[in-house]
């Protein structure tokens, strides 16, 4: 049928149509990607829990398969805040593609991110396994060579998550000049979460800041993803051009 006799609109009509169905048929190809690979992290995660109180790794327990199931358990912890913020974001922006966010940058910085978390997951072992006590005594037991592996280990942390620190701070500003992306409540999430993990080694860990300094570095994490996702948009933006 022409619509209104004009032949040319009616092309543009259908033309419109197809394009809405390929748009639907890419976003939920994408949705149904993401949300199995939130599937897998949200089982992994209940597995790894059921396997550490069956075995019964909670408490003083110092067994090598605890230090092990740890930081696995946190690094799966992220995989799942991360597919879930990535859910979210590609629902509520109505996304169909985002290829673009896995770049090099992308890669190194959320390397660093699953590293940070697993050494801090380590920290936090030794210090609730051999607490110090007092900050000073904990230095220098972790450069003791007759301390504890896990409390040699703790000195991992600090220096991995002061680089990814640096390289996302440094990072941030530069997007927010190239891309107008806002930066801002990265930037603030970067410095609450190492003025936390600071403070709370001065005071020789205390259990809230503990429990915060975590908080902080989970909205850090989603923060990125966000930002990762805004670029990727506007990237595609400018390709489209
Ligand atoms: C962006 C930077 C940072 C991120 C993403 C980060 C992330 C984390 C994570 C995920 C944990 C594990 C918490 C847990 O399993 O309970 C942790 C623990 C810890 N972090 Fe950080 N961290 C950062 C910076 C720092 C810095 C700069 C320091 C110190 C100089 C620090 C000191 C600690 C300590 C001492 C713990 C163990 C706390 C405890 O014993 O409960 N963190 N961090």
């Amino acid at each position: 049928m022409h619509l209104l006799g004009l032949p040319g609109l009616e092309m543009d009509v259908e033309l419109h149509g197809i394009f809405a169905k390929t748009r639907k048929f890419q976003k939920d190809a994408l949705v149904r990607t993401v949300t199995n690979y939130l599937t897998f992290f949200v089982i992994f995660e209940a597995l790894i829990g059921a396997v550490i109180v069956i075995f019964e790794w909670v408490g003083l327990n110092s067994s090598l398969p605890r230090i092990i199931a740890v930081p696995i358990h946190l690094v799966n912890t992220f995989g799942l805040l991360g597919s879930y913020a990535i859910l979210y974001k590609i629902l509520q922006d109505d996304l169909q593609n985002i290829k673009n966010m896995f770049n090099k940058n992308f890669l190194l910085i959320s390397s660093l991110f699953l590293l940070s978390g697993a050494t801090g997951s380590i920290t936090a072992l030794a210090d609730v396994l051999f607490p110090s006590a007092s900050f000073v005594e904990g230095f220098l037991a972790d450069f003791d060579r007759t301390s504890e592996v896990l409390t040699r280990l703790r000195i991992l942390h600090p220096i991995i998550s002061s680089t990814l620190s640096i390289v996302l701070y440094v990072y941030a500003t530069g997007i927010r000049k190239k891309y107008n992306v806002s930066v801002k409540p990265l930037q603030i999430l970067i410095l609450i979460a190492v003025f936390l993990g600071v403070i709370n080694v001065l005071s020789n860990i205390v259990l809230p800041l503990s429990i915060l300094h975590l908080a902080i570095a989970d909205f850090l994490w989603i923060s990125y993803i966000y930002v990762s996702i805004d670029i990727s948009k506007n990237n595609l933006f400018i390709n489209s051009l």
